[in-house]
């Protein structure tokens, strides 16, 4: 098995920077497009075997250095007893948003391996088909992002529900916070005992937090997942997205590798970040729609900045966007396999 990106996580020695990237599996793909138009979101995520196939389809199209599982961050909020719905203009839609604390007190702890069997029996097919290929990730939301969906009952623009929950009735806040860090650790574990040999926790609305509120409201639950993860061995990548205001603490949660957006300099993030942990990012994805040279001159920029740090695993600064042109995608990370190898 190619093992360059478990090598790097560990800030071990490369022979060259591995890259995989957020939302690498997706509706920018022909392939999955096409398993899709037979099938909706949540069933296909519930279907192991179509699962695995769109899980392999980025790994043998673009030549990535890891897999990462096929599913969404939603999946155990559904389990917690939410009714969730993917909408195609709206995205995810769970109603009966959570606003008080009798609606905290019936959200269930779920036990996942019983009620999200087709989770892990997609892990355990997913190792067998990537034996002699890549690694496999398995992930979950953070805490704090997935109460922003729980308390607000979907994406949202100002995150207002979810702020004044934590501003008005902090403890009904923490007691939700405390489910759902139960909640992502058991998930996470079983994931890793199934056979994840990383996984990445993604924290995509910890920057809408002013630095102070992100230090009270989520940091705390953050440092717990990771702590109690740590012990199943393999490595944990925390993602913050829009994490520039608050990386003074993000780089207190204990993770192995930090994922940084774009918005940051890459070299003022590694600055911060110091020495001691390793980085991954941060490729705006929007940059895949520059012409293949431009692709090729940030990818080289990037590589540099990355230097810097205990090690570097490239990604983009968020997930690929559905309207990416494939053949981009492919020059991405054919550039950083050229340019990120080590003499
Ligand atoms: O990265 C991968 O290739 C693995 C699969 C994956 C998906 N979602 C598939 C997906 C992962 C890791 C996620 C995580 C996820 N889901 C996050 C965190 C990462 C991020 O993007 O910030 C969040 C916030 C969600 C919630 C979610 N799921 C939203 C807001 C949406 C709608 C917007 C969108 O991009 O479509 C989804 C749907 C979703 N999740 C799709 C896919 C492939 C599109 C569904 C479709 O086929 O129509």
């Amino acid at each position: 098995m190619n093992d360059t990106f478990l090598r790097a996580c560990r800030g071990e020695e490369v022979e060259y920077t591995p890259v995989w990237l957020m939302r690498q599996a997706g509706r920018y793909l022909p392939e999955y497009q096409s398993v899709r138009s037979n099938i909706d979101f949540l069933t296909l995520c519930k279907n192991p075997k179509l699962a695995v196939e769109v899980t392999l389809q980025p790994v043998d199209i673009l030549g990535v250095d890891a897999a990462i599982l096929f599913s969404d961050i939603l999946i155990p909020v559904e389990a917690m007893g939410m009714r969730l719905e993917f909408s195609d203009k709206e995205g995810p839609v769970l109603s009966e948003p959570v606003r008080n604390k009798a609606a905290v007190d019936r959200l269930i702890i779920p036990d996942v391996e019983e009620d999200l069997p087709f989770v892990f029996d997609a892990i355990r097919m997913l190792r067998k088909e990537l034996e002699h290929k890549v690694p496999l990730i398995g992930f979950s939301g953070a805490p704090f992002t997935l109460a922003t969906y729980i308390i607000e009952g979907g994406s949202s623009k100002n995150f207002l529900n979810t702020k004044k929950m934590m501003f008005q009735t902090g403890q009904v806040f923490q007691y939700l916070m405390e489910k759902l860090t139960d909640t992502v650790i058991s998930y996470l574990s079983a994931q890793i005992k199934a056979g994840a040999q990383a996984v990445q926790m993604f924290d995509t609305w910890a920057g809408v937090l002013a630095p102070g509120d992100y230090k009270k409201f989520a940091f705390p639950y953050v440092k717990k997942a990771i702590s109690e993860l740590k012990k199943g061995g393999a490595p944990i990548i925390y993602f913050a997205n829009n994490c520039a205001g608050i990386l003074d603490e993000v780089k207190k949660t204990g993770a192995d590798v930090i994922g940084v957006d774009w918005r940051i300099d890459f070299s003022s993030a590694i600055k911060k970040i110091g020495k001691k942990t390793v980085v991954q990012g941060n490729l705006d994805p929007c940059a895949l729609f520059l012409p293949k040279e431009k692709i090729e001159d940030r990818v080289k920029d990037i590589l540099w900045k990355g230097d810097a740090a205990k090690g570097h695993i490239f990604n983009l600064g968020h997930g690929v966007l559905p309207q990416t042109p494939v053949e981009n995608v492919i020059a991405l990370v054919e550039a950083v396999h050229t340019y990120g190898r080590r003499e």
